[in-house]
């Protein structure tokens, strides 16, 4: 088989997490705990199990602990072997995935599309993921979503292809909302948008499609980012980037996530506490005595 082509993740990281303060006064909301990990490193694993070699972080202020995660550290690897403590070091095997790590910063807060346009120098031309470093998809991270966008991205020559979920209709106001083509099914393997809009209200929203955190473009976004004129939230957005992709003809396809497979977000404080109970829930040596734990306190 061919190698992938698409093996650049672009992850935006900059956002100031102020619906998460006093916890994100000075760490990165992606350095937040859920479960044994931190957000971003569940983001990187999946991102690897689908190919991804190469990571591009568009971080801001503060955000340093992000590159500290993923940076080697000979020093803590040392202080365990000498104090006998080799079973931890497991624990620092994604240390050493064989990808490369760039970092660069969103020098001013424009938004979501903007932060895209940031990575234009370095993805160069070629075809590249966008994965929102707050959004962990699939229980522990096990999705492979990207894996199946890039496929449909190749075989179909798309010019992008986003990945969606079902929302209650009440909640579209929080997210990019999908028109899908008429005659598709959008249960099927995937789909052709027609439009796609940024946090419409539930009366206008053409759907409870709502873009979940991944996408894969072909770098012609870039054209488009450079033209997109500020929007909801007087921000400049990835969303509306898109509808004028769609608009000049472009291929957009969206894919669902599987049934059971779910994006957990952590940008508040109510999916952030559900994630992590999920999360700990699933834990292979403490689950089950949280289960028990957390049924002796609801008695
Ligand atoms: C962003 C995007 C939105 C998307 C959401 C979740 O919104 O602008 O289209 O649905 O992420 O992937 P934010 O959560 O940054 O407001």
């Amino acid at each position: 088989m061919a190698d992938q082509v698409v093996d650049i993740a672009v992850v935006p990281v900059a956002g100031r997490g102020t619906r998460l303060l006093p916890m994100t006064k000075s760490q990165p909301k992606e350095m937040l705990p859920v479960g044994r990990k931190p957000v971003v490193q569940y983001v990187v694993e999946e991102l690897v199990r689908c190919g991804i070699k190469r990571f591009l972080f568009i971080t801001g202020p503060g955000k340093t602990a992000i590159e500290n995660h993923f940076d080697l550290n000979p020093e803590l690897i040392q202080m365990l072997r000498e104090t006998g403590k080799e079973e931890l070091l497991r624990e620092l095997a994604f240390e050493r995935a064989a990808v490369d790590y760039f970092y660069t910063r969103q020098r001013r807060q424009l938004g979501l599309g903007h932060a895209v346009l940031c990575a234009e120098p370095m993805v160069d031309g070629q075809p590249f993921v966008v994965a929102l470093g707050d959004s962990i998809i699939g229980l522990q991270a096990q999705s492979d979503i990207v894996a199946r966008m890039i496929a449909v991205f190749e075989t179909e020559k798309a010019d992008a292809v986003i990945a969606f979920e079902t929302v209650p209709r009440e909640d579209v106001i929080y997210y990019g909302i999908a028109e899908p083509e008429k005659n598709w099914d959008t249960n099927g393997h995937f789909f052709a948008l027609k439009g796609i809009i940024e946090k419409p209200s539930p009366e206008t929203a053409p759907s409870c499609l709502a873009v979940a955190a991944r996408y894969v473009f072909s770098p012609v976004i870039f054209t488009h980012l450079k033209h997109t004129k500020p929007g909801k939230g007087e921000e400049i957005q990835l969303t509306d980037a898109i509808q004028r992709l769609i608009e000049s003809g472009g291929k957009v396809l969206g894919m669902r996530l599987p049934e059971g497979e779910r994006r957990f977000d952590i940008g508040n404080f109510e999916s952030y506490f559900r994630a992590f109970v999920e999360f700990a829930l699933a834990d292979e040596e403490y689950g089950e005595g949280l289960r028990e734990y957390i049924k002796h306190l609801m008695r």
